[in-house]
């Protein structure tokens, strides 16, 4: 398999030497369903080229057998200990996704009402969510408190305070669980860092025990669990396990005292590999939390979003001019941009980003960028590229978590498609926005 050489360093990881514990590279099967072919880039068995010429650039193309993978890998490392995997739609609600994962035996994490809805469409029960978000409005901690969903992690005493009284009110007792905040570096971007205390999630671990006892005493609370989520994109195992040692402890402790507690919610955060720098595996990272939880007699919950779908996802754009500039500077410039993929804008992220069938030729150190009127409209900086011409169809990968979500209409450009692959076949699972669409909400 061809594969671009990592040249640009402003991903978010960090230098693997550093790392405390990397056990193995990305798995190899989701590498194998999304790879270049002697007949160019295919999705499984589908050409990216045939996706393109149907849909249109840009667009986004996953594998549905890349999450099936995903999905299973994390669920296997449980073994026989009771478990329950809530993907985290915020990396990645669109419809079909969900529902591919509601069929594999998931539970979600939901982090707006919109979300709560969203789950419920794609055929979730109330109590397969777990509802997270660090400002949650009286509406939505009232619809979460009627529809009974799993549990709310609750991030404040006074978020706690009004879920009370918005329980009494109703007349039932809110299923909650405290997220806790361990203060403990992910040593991931700052941008996607949660757990330190100067974070605004959760509350300090060390008040975390009075307050869940006191918890308990409540008319309108039942304590279902504590929660901790320290950050997204971690890619070593060591911030992940203290966390989870921390926030298992704490359960323990809570066990001990009486307070009948069903769960620890480990949060997400596992890493993908943007650049083929190792990460750590998922087995190794669930087994670091069954470690830790020891034999705390609780399920074990985590929220994953990227490790599933992060790497089954690849944004197809077109190279719309290539440009050369005094100084040597050769820009290529693509149809997809901020509007589409944000990552890069956003937090300075890596995506490999290779031509879909790729011209002979020495490669040259190339500037990727959008079309957007910004100059941090830029995919990848004196990225070495073989040869490219205007036409060109291009392919942006690793885009599955926290793309299509963090799209934006900026410049008036319409959401782009999206579609599913598996196996040979394929099916567009959100078709591309018109200005149409986009218009008919004005007056
Ligand atoms: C509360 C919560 N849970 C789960 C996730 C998913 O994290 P990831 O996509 O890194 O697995 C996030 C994202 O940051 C989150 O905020």
């Amino acid at each position: 398999m061809r594969r671009a050489a990592a040249q640009n360093t402003t991903d978010i990881r960090l230098d693997p030497a550093a790392s405390f514990t990397v056990s193995s590279r990305v798995p190899a099967v989701n590498e194998a369903l999304l790879q270049h072919t002697p007949d160019g880039f295919h999705v499984e068995s589908v050409p990216a080229a045939a996706v393109a010429a149907a849909l249109g650039t840009p667009c986004y193309v996953y594998s549905a057998g890349a999450i099936r993978d995903a999905y299973r890998r994390l669920d296997a490392a449980f073994g026989a200990r009771p478990h329950a995997i809530h993907y985290a739609l915020k990396a990645n609600s669109t419809l079909a996704l969900v529902r591919l994962l509601r069929g594999l035996g998931s539970r979600v994490d939901a982090n707006s009402i919109g979300e709560v809805d969203v789950a419920l469409r794609c055929g979730f029960q109330p109590r397969d969510i777990v509802f997270t978000g660090v400002g949650k409005s009286t509406a939505e901690l009232t619809r979460a408190v009627t529809l009974d969903v799993h549990a709310i992690n609750v991030e404040s005493p006074g978020e706690l305070d009004r879920l009370d009284q918005i329980a009494i009110a109703h007349g039932v007792r809110a299923r909650v669980a405290l997220r806790v905040n361990p203060d403990i570096d992910a040593r991931s971007h700052p941008h996607i860092s949660t757990g330190l205390r100067d974070n605004k999630f959760g509350v300090p671990i060390a008040i975390a025990r009075t307050l869940i006892g006191d918890m308990a005493r409540r008319r309108g609370l039942v304590p279902v669990g504590v929660h901790v989520h320290i950050g997204s994109q971690i890619t070593t195992l060591d911030p992940l396990t203290r966390a989870a040692e921390a926030v298992a402890a704490l359960a323990g402790e809570l066990v001990a005292d009486g307070v009948p507690l069903e769960q620890i919610d480990f949060g997400g955060g596992l890493g993908i590999s943007y650049d083929g720098a190792p990460v750590p595996d998922a087995g190794d990272y669930v087994r670091a939390l069954v470690a830790a939880a020891g034999a705390v007699p609780l399920v074990l919950a985590i929220e994953p979003g990227r490790s599933i779908v992060g790497p089954a996802g690849v944004l197809l754009a077109t190279v719309v001019d290539v440009k050369h500039v005094a100084g040597g500077r050769r820009f290529v410039v693509l149809d997809a941009g901020m509007t589409e993929l944000m990552r890069p804008a956003l937090y300075g992220a890596f995506h490999r980003i290779e031509p879909a069938a790729p011209r002979p030729g020495a490669p040259e150190l190339s500037d990727v960028v959008g079309p957007i009127c910004e100059s941090t409209d830029r995919f990848a900086r004196d990225l070495p590229l073989t040869p490219v011409e205007v036409g060109d169809l291009m392919v942006i990968r690793d885009v599955g978590a926290y793309g299509a979500v963090l799209g934006s209409t900026y410049l008036r450009r319409p959401l782009p498609p999206e579609a599913l692959v598996d196996g040979d076949a394929w099916s567009t699972v959100r078709r591309r926005q018109t200005l149409d669409d986009l218009l008919q909400l004005e007056c």
